[in-house]
């Protein structure tokens, strides 16, 4: 460990975001009504552009007449490389209420996108008299969101968690590629038997983000899966995500929300396994040794970090 200590993120659950079109009313009470710890409610790339205005008053509204219970409400504002992203945001810190716990800004390229932000949002929350500040929750979706993730990731005290978009990036980077998260037809591994396995595309960008966001305290979450009549191909992509260190995955569909949580609230034998752990350190300890055996593997003080991040999850998921 660094002599400057890893802040710790945001201490609620995020196992899955719910994304809803702002121009779908109709499915906002479902969306309430889901297991999703986070619901985001869209006015970007779902939403037409003659729908953008309708779709703003609607989430509006929907932000102040649903009972979301106890959900975070983020909002999916418009890019900064369009000219909806301004009024988007003067209009939710003006008119949308207190309920409204965070703002998404898709497409962040550079830090300097997130003061710009920053600065709008702030101005208008002094203006309103805003008391409690909206935090920011961001998408890594282009070549410039992965070059300068580093200091996107301490661009602001705001900033709570990071998802990756998948499909902007692969666009972005020029992939040859359509699919939107998950296993790619071209990226295999051709071993000398001439059997094939895949291999991950998003592993490194996953990684970069995961370690951006642990430097500075924010939540690293894993973005869409794309095609959702494959449930087993959501669930190898989450729980890659979730090996890696992401703690949670958006749900494009609401079939998805169950499989995200399931993968991203640690099972009850990987719980067990942790506080076993935690155990025969104890014991380790009172013996004075630092290392021991545990079902014939070796742990050490580190395994006691290891196994609280499980503890502490299932913890907070638990509530
Ligand atoms: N949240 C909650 N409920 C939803 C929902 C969502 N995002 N999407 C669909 N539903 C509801 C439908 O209303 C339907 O309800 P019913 O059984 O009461 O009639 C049920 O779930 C099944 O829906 P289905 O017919 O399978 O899907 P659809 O064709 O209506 O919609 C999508 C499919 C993908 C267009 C829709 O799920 C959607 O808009 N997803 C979010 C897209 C988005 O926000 N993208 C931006 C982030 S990448
Ligand atoms: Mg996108």
């Amino acid at each position: 460990m660094s002599f400057r200590i890893q802040p710790a993120p945001a201490a609620r659950p995020n196992r899955c975001q719910l994304f809803g079109p702002g121009s779908r009313p109709a499915i906002f009470e479902k969306m309430a009504a889901s297991a999703a710890d986070v619901i985001n409610l869209d006015l970007e790339d779902s939403v037409a552009p003659d729908d953008k205005q309708e779709a703003r008053k609607n989430v509006i509204t929907a932000l102040q007449d649903i009972d979301w219970g106890n959900k975070t409400l983020s909002v999916r504002v418009n890019a900064l490389d369009t000219h909806y992203w301004y009024r988007d945001l003067i209009e939710l810190v003006e008119h949308a209420g207190d309920r409204l716990d965070q703002i998404m800004i898709p497409k962040v390229g550079c830090a300097e996108d997130l003061y710009a932000v920053d600065a709008l949002v702030t101005a208008a929350e002094r203006s309103t008299g805003r008391e409690r500040p909206l935090d920011f929750e961001i998408i890594i979706e282009t070549a410039a969101g992965l070059a300068n993730v580093n200091s996107i990731a301490a661009a602001t005290p705001r900033l709570k968690a990071m998802s990756l978009g998948a499909a902007d990036y692969a666009a972005s980077m020029g992939m040859q590629t359509t699919g939107i998260g998950g296993t790619q037809e071209g990226y295999y591994m051709h071993a000398p038997d001439s059997s094939q396995h895949f291999a991950d595309p998003w592993h490194s960008v996953t990684v970069a983000i995961v370690a951006a966001c642990r430097t500075n305290g924010i939540l690293p979450v894993d973005g869409p899966f794309g095609d959702f009549s494959d449930d087993a191909g959501f669930t190898a992509q989450a729980r890659r995500s979730a090996t890696l260190g992401m703690v949670g995955k958006w749900a494009i569909h609401p079939k998805q929300v169950s499989l995200a949580n399931e993968v991203f609230t640690p099972s009850e034998a990987q719980l067990a396994e942790a506080q076993d752990i935690l155990a025969a350190m104890e014991e380790a300890k009172s013996s004075g040794q630092g290392a021991a055996v545990y079902k014939g593997r070796l742990i050490d003080l580190a395994s006691i970090r290891q196994a609280e991040v499980i503890v502490a999850q299932s913890e907070l998921i638990s509530g």
